[in-house]
């Protein structure tokens, strides 16, 4: 039902062959208005989380679990995540990245279908997610709010750099 209310669909961006892709939740209205997932605050502070073990948002493939932009931001409703959710996952299944690194307590939730795990319980561990690694982490405009969080991104990016490098 979202489709009725967006400017554009946020399907994804990036290097069909990547290794590494970024699952957030929705698009924003700097999305909606592109067309293209992570281009607003939380989408340069991203870039600067992709560069920071040493990659290109070219060489990553970055995508949403919902595709259509929520009017005024508001949380995605679970018949708009049934809705959305099969072409997230048909997007990892073609893209077949070896690390997934999932965005807040949304995609991670999403992903790995745990109702209740907060973000700061599920992260700092890696799950097994169709033939993939998981990483959970912090969503970027959270690290906007709580700039004291980027040291724990910082150690899970560390370790999708380690799991890409076959250590
Ligand atoms: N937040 C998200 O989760 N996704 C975007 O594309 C932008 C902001």
């Amino acid at each position: 039902k979202l489709h009725t209310g967006r400017a554009n669909l946020v399907f994804g961006v990036g290097n069909p062959d990547a290794d590494l892709m970024f699952v957030g939740e929705a698009p924003g209205q700097a999305e909606d208005r592109e067309g293209v997932p992570f281009v607003g605050r939380a989408g340069q502070l991203l870039t600067k989380i992709i560069e920071s073990i040493g990659l290109k948002r070219d060489d990553v493939y970055i995508a949403n679990v919902i595709k259509c932009r929520p009017p005024d931001n508001r949380n995605p409703e679970p018949d708009e995540v049934r809705t959305c959710e099969p072409f997230l996952f048909a997007q990892i299944d073609v893209i077949q990245p070896r690390v997934v690194v999932a965005l807040g307590s949304f995609a991670v939730r999403t992903l790995l279908r745990e109702d209740r795990t907060p973000i700061s319980k599920a992260r700092g561990r890696v799950y097994n997610y169709r033939g993939a690694k998981l990483i959970p982490t912090f969503h970027p405009a959270f690290l906007l709010r709580s700039p004291n969080r980027k040291r724990d991104v910082w150690e899970d990016m560390k370790k999708v750099r380690e799991i890409l490098r076959g250590e």
